[in-house]
């Protein structure tokens, strides 16, 4: 979870619990000094998050990526070089991922939100590069941050369920696993909320699930207490969707930020950083960058506060090992 959710402390305290711990590359580094050197300060502090994930455990990690950064195939041939084993990359088609990471030790895990783009991905790696996918998230509708569907899906989003999309895309992957001879897990994620729900992906298929939303209200995760505390003190009609700067719906908390940004239409922005290839700078109503960083160091007011779905059902903040065995219980119950 970017921007700075899902950062050292948070991904080593899952993979600590036998879980993979994912690593955000998004946002990272001081502010001040990427004005004059952008795509050096993030590849340092990115490099900085894997050591000090590294030095907190021995299990599994996985550092995510957007196809819209700027900087994305640095920072990916960065991780790698750090010895990461497992690139998960989204927003945004990764046609060119097997050329950057030639190691076939590292685990390629795009993420996708429709059958279609699965079978789009593994036709092209395998046609142009003999090689597929070593996993898939597959992302529905009820997740938190950028969203791979359109308004207009998200407005019927019962149609675009995981429990839905989730045959197809395992239909779609057989070809791939019958020719390359191994299974391609396809992890569920978005609205995933507990034990249950856990089970219910995996009685359909699903080899794993993603969370998101849940880790936010951890100890472990980075986000100031303000961020955590609108989790906590929200209601489901403030589950909203926005448009982003990024090009792509996202799913967000309505709050003072979002009813300013409503009121003026349009914040000022002052940009020497060019982070997404997307973003067109004269004509974007807000910086995201800037919104999501605020949000993480406190200010949620002038702040974009992300979500899944179902933040508004938390209520407690816990420790990463209090709610892994929490989601563990309830699903050996079901
Ligand atoms: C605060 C927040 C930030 C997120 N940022 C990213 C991101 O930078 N890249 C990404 O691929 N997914 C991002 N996501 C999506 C999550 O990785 C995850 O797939 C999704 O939220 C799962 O749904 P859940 O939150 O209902 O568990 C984000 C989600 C949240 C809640």
């Amino acid at each position: 979870m970017g921007v700075r959710v899902s950062l050292s402390s948070l991904a080593s305290a899952v993979a600590n619990e036998g879980g993979i711990g994912t690593i955000s590359s998004i946002g990272l580094g001081d502010i001040e000094a990427s004005k004059y050197e952008y795509e050096k300060i993030s590849r340092e502090a990115l490099i900085s998050e894997i050591q000090k994930a590294r030095s907190m455990t021995d299990g599994h990690l996985a550092v995510n990526f957007m196809g819209v950064l700027s900087n994305v195939d640095d920072l990916i041939k960065t991780s790698v070089h750090e010895g990461i084993k497992i690139i998960v990359f989204g927003a945004g088609l990764p046609i060119k991922l097997p050329i950057l990471v030639e190691d076939n030790s590292v685990n390629l895990v795009p993420i996708i939100s429709s059958a279609r783009v699965a079978n789009l991905i593994l036709r092209v790696w395998d046609k142009r590069y003999g090689r597929t996918a070593d996993g898939l998230i597959l992302e529905g509708p009820l997740a938190g941050g950028h969203l791979g569907f359109s308004e207009e899906q998200l407005e019927h989003s019962e149609e675009y369920s995981i429990e839905k999309l989730l045959p197809e895309v395992l239909e779609v992957i057989k070809t791939y696993e019958d020719k390359y001879g191994r299974k391609i897990p396809v992890i569920a994620a978005g609205g995933i909320y507990d034990g249950k729900d856990i089970a219910r992906m995996l009685s359909l298929g699903a080899s794993g699930v993603q969370m998101g939303t849940r880790f936010v209200c951890t100890k472990e995760c980075a986000v100031s207490q303000e961020f955590k505390q609108a989790y906590l003190d929200s209601k489901k009609e403030d589950m909203v969707i926005i448009k982003s700067p990024v090009g792509m719906p996202a799913r967000a908390i309505h709050n003072y930020f979002l009813k300013d940004l409503e009121i003026k239409g349009k914040l000022k922005i002052k940009c020497p950083y060019r982070c997404l290839t997307a973003c067109k700078v004269d004509t974007a109503r807000y910086c995201i960058a800037l919104a999501l960083i605020n949000s993480y160091l406190g200010d949620v007011e002038h702040g974009l506060i992300f979500c899944g779905q179902n933040a508004y059902r938390i209520n407690k903040i816990i420790t990463v090992k209090e709610l892994i065995q929490e989601l563990l219980s309830e699903l050996k119950e079901v």
